[in-house]
């Protein structure tokens, strides 16, 4: 049991003896022989192992970092390495075990296992028959429906509500998909009719309590690491962020002078973004009306509650044994965009789910076609260009479906929101083993930086907004704190 195991911690063995230099040739062996690495946050209570060369290929130093988490080789690990060593090259002084500093890996309280991927909790909903998913669906909503009924300001008491229920949908969505994969489309439809329905059911009335009520992020942070497995907190955290934010998006653009602000600041704060996007036109040409598609606007009802579905289930394609995030160290190119496809392709035609939702998830990593985009779609750009020279995408974003179907736009307004949303929530999250959690303000000032200025990854003006719904939303948690 890794409890019980003694661990050595890898800053002592990598560190070459009487100097503050690498031992380069440890790390070598330590790669190729894949020797994994414990990862513990004592604070969190949490370990897990992963493999050297992600952790090492994001910072090539990574022992010495200060943060949450220390790094171990475990004792057969250790042994595995010093064996390796003697047998490539007995001239190589193997560096002593350093008995006396042993070091023991955390005594996590009982109970606490590493989770990874959806968690252990993910066994429970998967093994539930398909009318006890249904039911839990259903009792949610009604959860749901009496908070709303009792217009409660309670903010423990709707957090709550909200984390809960976000998490039995997530999770129910993604065991109910996966058993509906390995089936012929028709036969899959059936089979997630009812949870296509009892979801957006209870996603109406999710979408409402959230958007009556400032629901406290520090508070949802808590209660989302009750719930272990990396990506299930995610989903939640993101599922929750979005339909916030699409309804602060919807105040703003509809009770304020946003808009009329807006195109007065366009042409110096915005029009070189742009133009970067939109390089065939003349730089005086490119306008806010050119960044929106039918230019800018508040998001109707029937919109809403379909993307609030989207933010959902839009990691759906993530494989459960699967961990890592988007944007960082943990990812290997190809799954992340495996996810993407495979979340695509199977809401498209394994669920009734509408388009809108299955084109969020084909879309949320696109990056504007940056190179550093998982572009699922944008071999089909090519093509289309190929087909049509003359062709050219005049906007940026669209709310409507058509103008992204038909090549008239470069993104889809959900998208580009969960997109940012996204990469947010992967730079600040707390249970990260490859980088300490950077802070809200420090994520925002990095994702400027890197998202918007240095490439046009992420879209200039969505994110000014979302930074100041960001700031707010801190300052309002400050303000029921005190
Ligand atoms: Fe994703
Ligand atoms: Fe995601």
């Amino acid at each position: 049991m890794l409890e019980k195991e003694v661990t050595i911690l890898l800053s002592k063995i990598l560190t070459q003896q009487g100097t503050k230099g690498n031992n380069l040739n440890y790390i070598d062996i330590i790669q190729e022989e894949e020797i994994p690495v414990l990862c513990v946050n004592k604070a969190a209570q949490k370990k897990r192992l992963m493999p050297f060369k992600t952790l090492f290929d994001n910072n090539n130093d990574f022992w010495h970092m200060s943060g949450s988490w220390e790094y171990y080789l475990t004792e057969e690990g250790y042994n595995k390495l010093k064996s390796k060593l003697l047998e490539k090259r007995p001239d190589w002084n193997v560096q002593k075990k350093p008995e006396e500093k042993k070091e023991k890996a955390a005594e996590p309280a009982a109970g606490v296992k590493m989770e990874m991927g959806f968690g252990s909790e993910y066994k429970t909903y998967a093994e539930m028959t398909a009318k006890e998913k249904i039911e839990c669906l259903n009792n949610d909503k009604n959860r749901l429906n009496e908070i709303l009924l009792s217009k409660t300001k309670d903010n423990a008491v709707v957090t709550e509500v909200l984390v809960d229920t976000t998490k039995d949908a997530a999770m129910i969505n993604h065991a109910t998909i996966e058993e509906a994969i390995n089936l012929a489309d028709d036969e899959a439809k059936k089979l997630t009719q009812d949870l296509v329905d009892s979801t957006q059911e209870m996603v109406k009335s999710s979408a409402q309590l959230i958007s009556e009520n400032v629901f406290s992020n520090e508070l949802m942070n808590t209660l989302v690491e009750k719930s272990n497995g990396t990506i299930i907190q995610h989903m939640t955290r993101v599922y929750l962020n979005g339909i916030a934010f699409l309804s602060y998006y919807n105040n703003l653009v509809s009770t304020s002078s946003a808009i009329q602000r807006l195109r007065i600041s366009f042409a110096t704060k915005y029009r070189t973004f742009y133009h970067k996007l939109l390089p065939h036109m003349n730089l005086d040409d490119i306008v806010l009306e050119r960044v929106f598609y039918r230019g800018m606007r508040a998001i109707p009802p029937e919109l809403y509650f379909k993307w609030a579905v989207g933010f959902l289930i839009h990691d759906i394609g993530k494989a459960g044994a699967v961990e890592y995030h988007e944007g960082e160290a943990l990812y290997d190119r190809k799954i992340v965009i495996d996810h993407v496809k495979q979340g695509y392709k199977s809401i498209m035609t394994k669920t009734n789910y509408p388009m809108e939702a299955s084109l969020m998830t084909g879309y949320h990593h696109e990056y504007y076609g940056d190179v550093d985009g998982y572009g699922y779609f944008r071999a089909y750009l090519q093509q289309y260009k190929k087909a049509n020279p003359d062709a050219k995408q005049d906007y940026c974003i669209t709310y409507e479906l058509e103008p992204i179907l038909d090549y008239q736009a470069l993104a889809y307004f959900p998208a580009k929101v969960l997109e940012i949303i996204d990469v947010y929530d992967s730079v600040t999250d707390p249970l990260r083993t490859y980088r300490k959690a950077l802070s809200s303000e420090e994520a925002l000032n990095m994702m400027k930086e890197q998202f918007v200025e240095k490439q046009a990854k992420i879209d200039a003006i969505l994110f000014d907004i979302f930074s100041t719904f960001i700031r707010e939303k801190n300052k309002q948690g400050l303000k029921q704190s005190a």
